[in-house]
């Protein structure tokens, strides 16, 4: 066996199969119709490969099936959250894990529970469900991430870093006492799956616990940003993937961890501190809203599939596949000259929406018109990634201009081969030639908060692809 082989296949046997939607074209267009043009409001069976989400989308292997059966569905005590708790103290290196049913969860108790109105949260480039529970418990998100990081096609090796500059003017203007913690995402969604560095890691923490503001983590594709630094940092290569998540770890106060991604589960999260005595506060705060501190709103079971899919996780060839699954698919749609966000990143590609329809400007929603546009041709299922997901401003109601308008294909774990990749690159360089036959949208119901999730919007000419 050649190890060495560009794209190395799937590092599973398949034992268990799920049929694919096939609706043909009249149905993906009444289907996207239906749907106000929004891929988040199209059923699942409609759709022929399903790239919305890597986010509970993952498929279980059958050790964690196995764990399912071994749920200790006990009220308070199961030994399946003594099994968590053990696995993410091993391999996370944080003192308390209080489990959650998803990661917004610990988003919820961490803002509610460490910020006060008028206080700065910076973070390396928002997420909405993060910067939604910091502004909904009156803090104030700002953006520290790199420059380069808005700028689809510069090239990074870590373009999720956090612009040190940007965090000292953050803490000059406001003072360390207004900024309760710094939040750092490791990989960046938004920015395209984007990696931070160990050094940059280090510097953050430095200056962060120089002025006494904590470094929580968005650990949700830890695993993810880790495989980037064993092959792009200098010094870990010979490092192992599990070595570089807890050296990650090591260096902040705790995490908000969707287990739907690097957990390899389809539900649960938990919140990870150090802190003692916020620790207590969030136990009282986790009964409130999700559940016992020993299952947070998850079953028994759920830790358990948790709790092993994180080890599976940091296994070498299952990263390394996911990985260069992405990247696989990347460079089919490069090589046909589609824009994209560059380097690829962890999860998914994200075609640039702007480039790709450049007819349209950003207020008729080049991105959720170019979502709904690859669903109706080729029953793909994508989600925008632009001036939607952004939302309004939280004190002038108007809308957020981000720089980066993109469509998220995002690759579920596990699930698809190499042959669906092809499938989707095939599908989309076709559609690339008709790309100035896609309509912009308006909206028809705009949702007050997330209203990337529910929006309905209708076409603005008369077909959302002219001819097709
Ligand atoms: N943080 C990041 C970076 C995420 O990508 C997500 C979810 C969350 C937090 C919230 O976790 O869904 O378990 O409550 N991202 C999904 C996505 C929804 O499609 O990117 P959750």
């Amino acid at each position: 066996m050649d190890e060495k082989m560009k794209f190395m296949p799937e590092p599973f046997k398949i034992k268990m199969v799920e049929k694919m939607g096939s609706l043909d074209k009249e149905g993906r267009k009444m289907a996207i119709k239906e749907a106000g043009y929004n891929t988040f409001l199209t059923n699942s069976e409609d759709c022929y490969i399903d790239l919305l989400t890597d986010s509970g989308t993952n498929a279980m292997s059958d050790r964690q099936w196995a764990g399912l059966m071994m749920g200790d569905e006990a009220y308070a005590g199961s030994r399946n959250f003594f099994h968590l708790q053990s696995v993410v103290r091993e391999y996370f290196g944080f003192k308390h894990v209080v489990p959650t049913h998803q990661g917004r969860g610990a988003e919820n108790i961490l803002s509610t529970l460490t910020i006060k109105p008028g206080d700065y949260i910076p973070g390396n480039m928002y997420f909405t469900t993060t910067r939604f529970h910091q502004e909904r418990n009156g803090g104030v998100f700002r953006d520290v991430i790199i420059d380069e990081a808005h700028d689809p096609a510069a090239i990074h090796p870590f373009k999720g870093n956090i612009d040190l500059n940007k965090f000292q003017t953050l803490i000059d203007e406001v003072g360390g006492k207004k900024i309760p913690y710094i939040c750092v995402a490791v990989t960046v969604n938004l920015a395209g799956g984007q990696p931070v560095s160990i050094g940059n890691i280090k510097a953050v923490s430095e200056l962060a616990h120089k002025h006494g503001i904590k470094v929580m983590f968005d650990a949700t594709r830890c695993v993810e940003n880790a495989y980037f630094i064993k092959t792009r940092e200098k010094g870990y290569e010979d490092k192992t993937i599990k070595e570089i998540v807890h050296e990650m770890f090591s260096y902040g106060d705790g995490c908000t961890m969707s287990g739907k991604k690097d957990c390899l589960t389809n539900i649960g999260g938990f919140l990870c501190i150090n802190d003692d005595e916020l620790y207590t506060k969030a136990t009282g705060m986790v009964v409130q809203f999700e559940g016992m501190p020993s299952y947070g709103g998850l079953a028994g079971r759920d830790m358990e599939a948790m709790a092993i899919g994180l080890t599976e996780s940091c296994e070498f060839p299952y990263i390394s596949h996911r990985v260069n699954q992405v990247r696989y698919l990347g460079e089919k749609l490069d090589a046909a000259g589609i824009p994209m966000i560059k380097p690829y990143g962890g999860h998914a590609i994200f075609v640039d929406a702007r480039a790709f329809l450049d007819h349209l400007n950003q207020n008729v929603f080049p991105a959720q018109a170019l979502a709904s546009a690859i669903f109706e041709f080729s029953g793909v299922r994508a989600m925008e990634r632009g001036i939607i997901s952004a939302g309004r401003d939280i004190v002038t109601g108007e809308d957020h201009y981000p720089k980066l308008e993109t469509v998220r294909l995002t690759i579920p774990r596990r699930v698809y081969t190499y042959a669906h990749m092809d499938y989707v690159a095939e599908a989309i360089i076709e559609l690339y030639k008709k790309r100035r036959d896609i309509s912009g949208l308006r909206w028809v119901y705009e949702p007050k908060v997330l209203r990337f999730f529910t929006g309905r919007f209708e076409t603005i000419n008369e077909e959302l692809i002219k001819g097709y």
